[in-house]
């Protein structure tokens, strides 16, 4: 892995830091056995000498003090327009309640559902997406868990309609974590109670790239300031995963004045895979939508939404 900030090395000190010099050499020609063997270790060697870290030697929490701060702003563009919180507020008032949401993060698709009078609980691992929550006001008959989604507990409490939305399910990198969450939401269901939740559907050219260079995606108004966010992908094709590394550039008077870094880590999921993997974990009824209209799933589906029972 490498880093893909387009800053200069100099910014870059004590965010990636390589352990030291590698590689395997080229040798042109078709390899022998031998030689393929050794270049798959000086590989492994390779990715192992690249460690992520914090400005200060730290590892970085995703969605924490950078991120929780732009996050409304941000997603009010990026997400919003989507029409998901419509789709989740639908479900909840169809099912009655009471609603837990799984990595309900800032409140934006809970928040609606709480304030139309149905109990909730969101359930999130962040404190700094927890307290933008709070600092909304939300009403009393919210219950707010710090937790992770593949080990919560919520004691005897049992939930109409548990969800992930805006791609939750896909922080959970592992089929262990996975079925460890699914298995949790089992646990949580009232009878007849359905888990919902949303994946990105994996556009396959796109997902054929190693990696996608920086590219500006928002921007809005802070004040005098004007705030620009960019993203880069990086993708490991062999465990599914990607890492969206976001910078949040702050502008005054046409100057940069600040950078803020932030990332977090996604898996990505193929639609019969879910599936299985849903089997696997007990439930025997699936919904599948491809986008919150609840068209059907398509081939040209911008979404993958499943209900869950
Ligand atoms: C993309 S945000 C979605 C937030 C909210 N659901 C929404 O639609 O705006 C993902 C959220 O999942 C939370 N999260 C990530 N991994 C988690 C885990 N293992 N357990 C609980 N929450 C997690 C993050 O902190 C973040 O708030």
């Amino acid at each position: 892995m490498r880093a893909v900030n387009s800053e200069p090395a100099s910014r870059q000190a004590g965010i990636w830091r390589r352990k030291a010099s590698s590689m395997a050499s080229e040798t042109g020609g078709t390899p022998t056995a031998g030689e393929r063997s050794a270049e798959r270790r000086a590989r492994r060697r390779t990715r192992a000498r690249w460690v992520r870290l914090a400005p200060h030697g730290r590892r970085r929490r995703p969605y924490g003090a950078v991120t929780a701060p732009h996050y409304d702003e941000a997603y009010a563009r990026l997400r919003e327009p989507s029409g998901d919180a419509g789709l989740y507020l639908a479900l909840a008032r169809e099912r009655g309640g009471p609603v837990l949401e799984l990595g309900c993060g800032t409140g934006r698709v809970l928040l609606p559902i709480a304030r139309a009078g149905i109990a909730c609980t969101g359930l999130d691992l962040s404190p700094h997406m927890l307290d933008a929550l709070r600092a909304k006001g939300p009403p009393a008959s919210l219950h707010l868990v710090q937790g992770r989604m593949q080990d919560f507990d919520l004691g005897a409490e049992r939930f109409a309609l548990v969800t992930a939305p805006f791609r939750a399910f896909q922080h959970l990198y592992t089929v262990e974590d996975q079925l460890a969450c699914l298995a949790r939401v089992r646990r949580h269901l009232a009878p007849g109670g359905a888990f919902a939740f949303d994946v990105f559907k994996p556009r396959l050219e796109r997902m054929a790239l190693a990696e996608e260079p920086e590219q500006e995606d928002a921007c809005w108004r802070e004040g005098e300031d004007e705030i620009v966010r960019s993203a880069a992908v990086v993708r490991d094709h062999a465990t599914q995963t990607m890492r969206v590394t976001m910078h949040y550039d702050r502008h005054r008077a046409g100057q940069r004045i600040a950078r803020e870094t932030a990332d977090f880590r996604m898996r990505w999921f193929h639609r019969y895979e879910l599936e299985h993997l849903l089997a696997r974990a007990g439930f025997t009824q699936l919904t599948l939508y491809g986008d919150f209209d609840r068209s059907e799933y398509a081939a040209d589906s911008p979404e993958m939404i499943y209900i869950a029972r």
